[in-house]
């Protein structure tokens, strides 16, 4: 039977108006929200690292757009106000940038130079030197050499399982759990979610030194229910789109009925049980906070103003950016615009009943 695939799972690269760098605000507004976490956790780390140390960081996930550098940049620009403040050299700090192989890694390593560039105006002759380097391959499977990385950094990645769950296939008129999914479904998608997550800790634990930092963000829900609103109305939604396309003849029933996301939102408890159990970090904090659908419903644009139309465009645009290639691997390019229409209308009657936000998990964890 026909599945999503990871293996066609990719951000949206062209250069367009549906492109993942043209439609990843909703991520940024995460990566903002984390960012004190971020510059906490340096400045502590540099505090107990040996001055001269080569400083090796990596973000998994990290797609291709204006949030790919995010992470490094901030990174930087905490290292050199600490060593401004401490009179110390900043140090030279490695940075691997990760993705799966599919990934527009092309304009990732074309944008390296004007990376460096900024940098170096930015921060002048104080800042350290940053080597940056892309690092193909899944973050489910060993990336590094043994106890290289002082630090590893995700964000708004975990949530993708490394494929769909066995024991989905019966998850007929649906494509994530949803409230009429069965009992099963629920449960492989957990399982699936258990397994991926606990790899993860073990291969990062492999791959990280003693006293190592990670700092982690990914879609979750708020409450343990996962038949919960927050958890399944984003894909609920996107259903509900494909069903219209049905009843137009444009797409057949049988291949809505086969079609499942790799895709997973946990609660914290689910987080922090995993965690515990893999035994190789201790969670040093774990926080939950949430971010409007509507990217431009944000901290910083007080003058806001809710329009039904245009909120429901730009999650459908936030949503095709990052599913369209295995949309359209199932369902053929030819239904793309089609169903980001009716998705869009559907977003934007939902979101005038209701202002509903994506749920960010947060944890920061050290390496025991
Ligand atoms: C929504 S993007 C987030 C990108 C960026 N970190 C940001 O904050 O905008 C999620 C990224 O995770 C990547 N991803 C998903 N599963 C992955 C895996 N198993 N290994 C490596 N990257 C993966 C996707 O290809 C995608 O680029």
């Amino acid at each position: 039977m026909a599945m999503a695939s990871v293996n066609v799972l990719c951000m949206n690269s062209r250069d367009r108006d549906t492109s993942y760098a043209n439609n990843s605000s909703l991520q940024k507004n995460i990566l903002l929200k984390t960012r004190p976490f971020l510059e906490d956790t340096i400045k502590d780390m540099l505090s107990k690292i040996f001055p001269g140390t080569c400083i090796k960081v990596a973000d998994l996930g990290c797609a291709s757009g204006p949030n790919t550098f995010f992470p490094a940049y901030e990174i930087m620009n905490t290292i050199t106000r600490v060593c401004q403040q401490l009179r110390w050299e900043s140090p030279e700090l490695q940075v691997f940038l990760n993705d799966l192989p599919q990934n527009d890694f092309n304009t990732v390593f074309r944008s390296i130079p004007g990376f460096n560039a900024r940098l170096k105006k930015d921060k002048g002759d104080l800042g350290g030197t940053c080597f940056i380097a892309g690092v193909p391959g899944s973050f489910y499977e060993r990336l590094f050499p043994n106890k290289s990385m002082h630090f590893v950094h995700s964000s708004s990645s975990l949530h993708w399982l490394s494929k769909v769950p066995r024991g989905v296939e019966n998850n007929k008129g649906n494509i994530y759990m949803s409230k009429s999914s069965s009992i099963d479904v629920f449960e492989a998608y957990s399982e699936q979610f258990r397994m991926d997550f606990s790899k993860f800790l073990r291969l990062r634990s492999e791959e990280m030194i003693c006293g190592g930092r990670m700092l982690l963000s990914l879609v979750g829900r708020s409450i343990t229910d996962p038949t919960s609103k927050d958890c399944c109305s984003v894909w609920d939604l996107l259903t509900k789109s494909l069903f219209d396309l049905v009843a137009k003849g444009l797409v057949q029933e049988s291949d809505v009925d086969s079609f499942n996301l790799p895709w997973y939102n946990p609660c914290k408890e689910e987080v922090r049980e995993i965690i515990k159990k893999e035994g190789s970090f201790n969670l040093n904090k774990m926080e939950v906070f949430e971010v409007n659908w509507d990217f431009e419903d944000n901290d910083y644009n007080k003058n806001y103003v809710f329009e039904k139309n245009k909120s429901g465009q730009n999650f459908a645009k936030i949503i095709r950016a990052a599913t369209e290639s295995m949309l359209n691997n199932h369902f053929g390019e030819i239904i793309i615009n089609d169903l980001f229409t009716r998705y869009a209308l559907h977003v934007g009657e939902h979101l005038s009943r209701e202002r509903t936000k994506y749920t960010i998990i947060v944890v920061l964890m050290t390496m025991n």
